[in-house]
């Protein structure tokens, strides 16, 4: 199985970009948390974290036809971008919508997301541990167990 990561932007900020909201873990230390697990569990992640939106749609293009599942951390985009929704849709890959911290106990513009009524998943709040619950779900209902 192949599962590919995305990281939006302000995400490769982490460890040092308001560390009471997001956790002092960097982005490579929390990447190499999921790889482990992705070891563990037998499956190849490809990684990306960008600041640009464009970026993130071409790599989910790339994606198709190759990639079983996403999991994705859309950052601001979440609240912004029809134009990553409308990427993900595009491939018809599932994905998984990741959020380090709890959305809905900030600002109301955070409520709103672009992603989550297509989403197979929606995990927020969780830290870190919420990209490895992202890809426990997604590696089992893949393997066509527990769902
Ligand atoms: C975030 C939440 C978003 O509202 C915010 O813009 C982020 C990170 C999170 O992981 O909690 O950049 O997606």
């Amino acid at each position: 199985l192949k599962i590919l990561v995305l990281n939006g932007p302000n995400l490769n900020m982490l460890g040092h970009r308001e560390p009471q909201t997001y956790g002092t873990l960097t982005l490579d230390e929390l990447m190499t948390r999921v790889d482990e697990h992705a070891q563990q569990l037998g499956v190849t992640l490809s990684h990306l974290q960008s600041n640009s939106e464009a970026e993130l749609i071409s790599t989910i293009h790339d994606a198709w036809q190759k990639i079983d599942a996403i999991i994705i951390n859309p950052a601001a985009f979440t609240h912004t971008s029809v134009a990553l929704r409308d990427a993900l849709l595009s491939v018809n890959i599932p994905f998984y919508e990741v959020h380090i911290s709890n959305v809905y106990a900030r600002e109301p513009f955070r409520h709103k997301s672009f992603f989550s009524d297509v989403a197979e998943g929606v995990i927020c709040g969780l830290g870190a541990i919420g990209y490895q619950a992202a890809l426990t779900a997604a590696v089992s209902k893949l393997h066509n167990k527990n769902n």
